[in-house]
């Protein structure tokens, strides 16, 4: 469910908008490519996920990396959502974005010592930690600042996610977490330590999960680790569930299960744990709230292949590329019933022959100059941009309503070249 539908324009013929934005009209007035994201979107989907756990102690900590355009971030926080960070860059923009500092979970496998100082400094609720090396630098760090650090101990279930194996987090074999077998060891070596104090179990086994049954492996394993450490006399008081619900990316296929059902599972399998329940949902927050607009620029008709050639490229958006992922692509200006389909890879202007949006896709007949719009782009989109091939960032436009703002603009040339430098011994010579 999203708020990208189409509307009468002005011409006559219908014309996508988000919200009550016409996408042809901000695409005139910021340029293509561009981001934009739905506010009522993004407020329906954070809703959703806490109502499926309404009357729990549930903080819902959005996990940034999905997404961390300060507008996103600040319409959020204004929600009341929690926010799950993985670097004292994305700790900054939440805090810049006016999230309280106890409702910031910190995650990954290698922070560093300056990042868990600052993280401490700030007063974050909890670190999730990673390894046995992490506990003991986090321990000294604290200690050092005359601070303790809650924390929750990432424990690895060795569970197959069954998701792309680029996003499966929770097996043996993956880089996260501490092992099941040894997590009893590590919450002794931690209430041993100084500066540490481990208070809760956090899981997180992957991302784009389509079903239920994975998180019903893991889950009834948290519950037991949390049994077995009560018993051992451990105070746990929060678990920390993860992410990794998985959205619609295509309306022809089955929609994963819904929040709802999710939450189900969850009091049903750690339910009376008496316990705080974090969460972190990236996707499901933010991936259908954002949409990528393109312009095409050229149509090269041929065989075997057509291919439509748009200015948004993989540097952009790199997920069908690095995931095989789909985005299904709709025309800004709604096509004619009926009107011709061709079939095309839809491509950038990078050099690369994996620099495509889509493979082998059928759409309406599209000309130079006509916009689409790539959807389910708000998550993982704008944060996994780069300036391959020197392409700008490109923008990222926030719509509420019939308003909107450029939350981030498009850079310039001129800032692309002055953050670089050019040693000494190479710059050009002056004439006399
Ligand atoms: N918590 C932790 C510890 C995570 O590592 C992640 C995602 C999440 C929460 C949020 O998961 P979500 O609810 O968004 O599934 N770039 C990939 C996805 C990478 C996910 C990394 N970790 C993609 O575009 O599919």
């Amino acid at each position: 469910m999203h708020h990208f539908t189409y509307r009468q324009g002005v011409g006559g013929g219908s014309i996508l908008h988000a919200e009550d934005v016409s996408l042809a009209d901000l695409a005139a007035s910021v340029g293509t490519p561009f981001y934009c994201y739905s506010t009522a979107t993004l407020e329906r989907h954070y809703r959703v996920f806490a109502d499926a756990f309404e009357g729990a102690d549930a903080e819902i900590c959005f996990s940034v990396k999905a997404n961390s355009n300060l507008g996103v971030l600040a319409t959020l926080a204004r929600l009341g959502a929690g926010m799950d960070v993985v670097s004292e860059g994305e700790l900054r923009r939440v805090l810049a974005a006016g999230v309280q500092p106890e409702r910031i979970a910190f995650s990954g496998v290698g922070k560093t010592a300056d990042e868990m100082a600052f993280a401490l400094e700030e007063g974050i609720f909890a670190f999730n930690v990673e390894s046995e090396p992490e506990l003991r630098t986090l321990s000294e760090t604290a200690s050092a600042l005359g601070l303790s650090a809650r924390i929750a101990l990432r424990v690895n279930p060795d569970v197959d996610a069954q998701t792309h194996h680029k996003i499966a987090t929770g097996k043996a074999e993956n880089k996260f977490g501490v092992p099941y077998g040894e997590a009893l060891a590590l919450y002794r070596l931690a209430a041993a330590l100084p500066g540490v104090d481990p208070r809760g179990v956090h899981m997180h086994i992957g991302s784009q999960i389509t079903d239920l049954a994975p998180f019903r492996n893991a889950f009834a394993l948290l519950k037991q680790l949390v049994d077995e450490l009560r018993s051992n006399s451990f105070a746990i008081d929060f678990v920390n569930l993860g992410g990794g619900l998985g959205v619609p990316y295509r309306s022809d296929q089955p929609a994963p299960p819904l929040p709802a059902e999710y939450g189900k599972l969850v009091r049903d399998t750690v339910g009376d744990l008496g316990c705080k329940l974090l969460f972190e949902p990236g996707r499901l927050i933010a991936a259908n709230a954002g949409i990528l607009v393109s312009r095409v620029l050229y149509v090269k008709r041929g065989e075997p292949k057509t291919f439509t050639v748009v200015d948004a490229a993989m540097n952009d958006l790199i997920r069908p590329t690095l995931y095989e992922a789909y985005h299904e692509i709709w025309p800004v200006a709604e096509p004619a019933p009926g009107a011709p389909m061709i079939t095309s890879d839809v491509v950038g202007p990078v050099c690369e022959t994996g620099d495509y949006l889509a493979l082998d896709r059928a759409l309406p007949e599209l000309r130079s100059g006509d916009l689409i719009a790539v959807m389910t782009a708000g998550a993982y989109g704008a944060v996994l941009a780069s300036q391959y091939n020197s392409r700008l960032l490109v923008p990222e436009v926030l719509v509420a309503g019939d308003r909107y703002a450029v939350t981030r603009p498009r850079p310039h040339y001129g800032d692309m070249l002055a953050a670089e430098r050019l040693p000494d011994w190479l710059k050009p010579e002056r004439r006399a």
